[in-house]
């Protein structure tokens, strides 16, 4: 059994102490994602069992903050199944995330001072974050410190906890090390965002340019909305929150195109991504390189 399928097991074992069936019925329904924070926590501290159930621990808090994000974005599915919400209802989800976080804190509990402030900490980020990204969707918002902010807590801070207490595991520099996942936290989000623009919904398996019809107005929307002249800026502003028939969709897709705005916001994720690979480079981790690349070529 590799590492990533004994954190799939520690996680079933952790869900299974409860005894109660709907718990384990519903979390069998959750489909396992890409594991990028225990893939990070496994390259720098190594495949130790310490490491393998703090990986466990996290992903059951990022299981647990998607099942409430599903509920707060009211989306139907997640990674391209029906979401908890969806099959089950919002009360179900709400409760099955709580199920998932509280025993997550409960084995932190067990681990060193450090991890679990670490952790926890991050997690009431995580949840700042949320609110701000649900905050600055009431209304279009064109302050890029702003969205900033909201990516770094709602996406990067459960990297960047990750990565530190993978250092803290190893012996390593923990602040270093929290540079390189926090700025691989905020590339992941703006990558995300790009494949929300460039990808067809089949790849996403969400309907594609729905990022700004949910409110989010996202790095390349910002860029755009700057880069746009007065008549422009309003057309841009007018199709926020709104379903798009083809030919808006064509305006955006052009204007993005004439002011090459993914060029732009691909070069920021290369700054974002050079910031990461420097703090780190005294390590010569090839492996931590390689998670940063696979990050921004993903397609999905
Ligand atoms: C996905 O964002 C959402 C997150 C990464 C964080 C959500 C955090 C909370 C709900 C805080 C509560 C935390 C716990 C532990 C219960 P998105 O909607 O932009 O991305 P998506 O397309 O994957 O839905
Ligand atoms: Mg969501």
């Amino acid at each position: 059994m590799d590492s990533l399928e004994k954190i799939d097991e520690i996680m079933l074992n952790h869900i299974k102490s409860f005894k109660y069936e709907p718990v384990k019925l519903m979390y069998k329904e959750i489909s396992s994602g890409k594991k990028l924070r225990s893939k990070l926590i496994l390259k720098i501290a190594g495949d130790t069992q310490e490491a393998i159930e703090l990986c466990a621990i996290v992903e059951l808090i990022h299981a647990a903050s998607l099942l409430h994000d599903d509920v707060i974005d009211g989306s139907d599915t997640r990674r391209g199944k029906p979401s908890i919400n969806y099959s089950y209802g919002a009360k179900n989800a709400v409760m099955l995330g709580d199920v998932l976080y509280s025993k997550g804190y409960y084995e932190l509990s067990k681990f060193d001072n450090f991890i679990a402030k670490t952790i926890s900490d991050a997690v009431s980020k995580l949840s700042i974050g949320e609110l701000m990204d649900v905050r600055l969707g009431e209304s279009f918002n064109e302050d890029i410190k702003m969205y900033e902010s909201m990516i770094y807590n709602k996406t990067a801070v459960l990297i960047e906890a990750s990565a530190k207490c993978a250092a803290f595991l190893a012996g390593f520099d923990v602040d270093k090390f929290g540079i390189y996942g926090r700025n691989l936290g905020i590339a992941f989000q703006i990558v995300d965002d790009l494949l929300d623009i460039t990808q067809d919904s089949k790849t996403l398996g969400k309907p594609a340019l729905s990022d700004f019809k949910d409110g989010k107005t996202t790095l390349p929307y910002i860029y755009l909305y700057k880069a746009l002249d007065k008549e422009g800026k309003s057309i841009l502003k007018s199709y926020f929150k709104k379903e798009l028939n083809d030919n808006e969709i064509f305006w955006i897709n052009s204007k993005f195109e004439e002011y090459k705005i993914m060029e732009k916001c691909a070069k920021e994720v290369e700054v974002i991504a050079d910031k990461a690979l420097k703090s780190i480079e005294e390590y010569e981790n090839k492996d931590l390189i390689k998670i940063m690349q696979n990050m921004i070529d993903r397609k999905f």
